[in-house]
């Protein structure tokens, strides 16, 4: 899959480069981000939050699409959003916003640009995203972003302090209005 830069008024969502390293290990520390990832904080030093934007630069494999958020005017890191698991015309899609940034619904239109261009550019159907139910601000970005919930799995997902979790499933369809 050939990169892309996807444009979303004030933000730019654009591939990762190695200087988003420092920034991404910042982020990574961010208690609520350690929280609701699976890696945890335990050991973001440079060179793991180096590893973390180089594996979501090479998109060679064909089965994810991984952006930095930025922002349009000054180029400032602002958070994360990526489908992972491209397969058969179905992903999920998985996001974070760096504290500073927060408040501002930087998830929410990054979602929402993302997802567009996952129906129209890359063809797929059904994208899930899935969020602890113990985690309201991501079910907001969701349910705004036009994925209806679906259902609840129980203890689905060992999150980052290693602890199986309740989730909310929501799915956006191409065939959505
Ligand atoms: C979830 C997250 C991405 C949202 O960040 P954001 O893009 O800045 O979103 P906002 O702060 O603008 O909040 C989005 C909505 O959630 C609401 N919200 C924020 N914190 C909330 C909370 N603790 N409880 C309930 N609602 C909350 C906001 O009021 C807003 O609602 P609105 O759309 O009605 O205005 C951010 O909090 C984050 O990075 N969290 C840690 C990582 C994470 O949870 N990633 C998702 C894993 S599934």
């Amino acid at each position: 899959m050939e990169h892309v830069e996807l444009a979303a008024g004030e933000l730019l969502l654009r591939p990762w480069q190695d200087e988003d390293a420092p920034a991404v290990r910042d982020a990574l520390r961010d208690p609520a981000i350690a929280q609701w990832n699976p890696q945890g904080d335990d050991l973001i030093d440079d060179e793991v939050a180096l590893l973390w934007v180089r594996r979501r630069a090479d998109w060679s494999a064909g089965d994810h699409a991984s952006l930095a958020v930025t922002s349009a005017v000054d180029g400032e890191l602002l958070g994360s959003v990526s489908l992972h698991h491209i397969r058969n015309g179905d992903a999920s899609i998985g996001y974070w916003t760096a504290p500073a940034a927060r408040g501002r619904h930087v998830a929410l239109r990054a979602v929402v640009r993302l997802t567009d261009w996952a129906f129209a550019d890359l063809g797929l159907h059904r994208v899930e995203l899935c969020h602890a139910v113990a985690n309201p601000a991501s079910c907001r970005v969701a349910e705004r972003a036009g994925y209806p919930a679906e259902g609840t799995l129980r203890e689905s997902y060992r999150y980052g302090d290693g602890r199986r979790y309740d989730e909310h499933l929501h799915a956006r369809l191409a065939t959505d209005r």
